[in-house]
């Protein structure tokens, strides 16, 4: 993500009435004025600086809620989340991928908004640090297997499935998502490569739904490609990537219609945002 390029030491997105809002916290007055110089110029988006006093200089991702969602919110174990009817994801990401403010896992987490997961039965490829899997289970679903070729993101996953009490429906495995039964899953959610979405597909073919990232938005063609089986139903884009919830098309008329259409397809969001629906 460009901030982090350009030094920051923490980004919060916050989402509200189809209107994204990120908080970036830059070391210095300097560094944030040249970023917000870069955001207006590069990226044509709005920016304002605020300083803040010494103490909140040394505040990173540990003290943040790092994304908000209409359904979620993720921050690490020690950050102060409001009170909101929003379901707390509490990551300590250890040495696994990411600590849940990473775009695609944002986007992931924005389409899960849209999903009913009363009663499913969920697979995360890729867990990371679960959390996708503790979101699954936080939101309704009555079982979900994380899985990841990483022993360390397995064992983050664990970590973070037991400190968010939910492990009694998530079972937590090191496994390759190109070799696993997925005779009884209704959802795959994996945030993996293009190259991995390859691998997968003839794996999750079977699978009524799946919702995708990890894929930039050129590669999103390509991804719709390898999903072929399925047809995309909504693509949402944060930057330069993109997620991508999918129907497997032959039980299209059986799966029901989700709420997954943000305000942002009416309110332009900030920063650009956007979905699309293909059919
Ligand atoms: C981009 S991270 C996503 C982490 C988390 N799900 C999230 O959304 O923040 C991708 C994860 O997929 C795992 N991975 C890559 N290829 C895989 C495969 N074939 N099977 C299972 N996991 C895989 C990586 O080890 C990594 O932890």
């Amino acid at each position: 993500m460009v901030a982090f390029d350009h030094g920051a030491t923490a980004v919060g997105t916050e989402e509200a009435s189809g209107i994204v809002q990120l908080t970036i916290g830059m070391p210095d007055v300097q560094s944030a004025e040249s970023l917000i110089e870069i955001l207006r110029i590069d990226h044509g988006l709005d920016a304002s600086l605020r300083t803040v006093d010494e103490s909140w200089k040394a505040q990173s991702i540990s003290t943040m809620a790092v994304t908000t969602t209409r359904r979620f919110v993720v921050a690490a174990p020690g950050a102060t989340v409001e009170e909101s009817a929003r379901e707390v994801i509490r990551l300590d990401p250890g040495a696994a991928f990411g600590h849940g403010g990473h775009p695609t896992t944002s986007l992931m987490l924005r389409l899960l908004d849209g999903i009913d997961l009363a009663g499913t039965r969920v697979l995360d490829l890729g867990s990371g640090t679960g959390v996708l899997a503790i979101a699954a289970a936080k939101g309704g679903a009555t079982e979900v297997l994380a899985i990841d070729t990483d022993h360390e993101a397995v064992e983050s996953t664990r970590a973070n499935v037991d400190r968010n009490g939910v492990s009694s429906r998530v079972d937590v495995r090191r496994a390759d998502g190109a070799d696993i039964d997925l005779r009884h899953i209704d959802l795959v959610l994996a945030n993996v490569t293009l190259d991995v979405q390859r691998l997968i597909a003839p794996t999750v073919r079977s699978v009524p739904r799946l919702v995708v990232s990890g894929v930039l938005c050129g590669q999103v063609s390509d991804t719709r490609n390898a999903h072929r089986s399925h047809d995309a139903r909504h693509i949402l884009t944060f930057g330069s990537w993109a997620a991508i919830r999918f129907c497997a098309s032959e039980t299209r008329s059986q799966v029901p219609a989700t709420n997954t259409q943000t305000p942002a397809t009416t309110a332009p969001s900030k920063p650009k945002t956007t979905s699309r629906y293909t059919s």
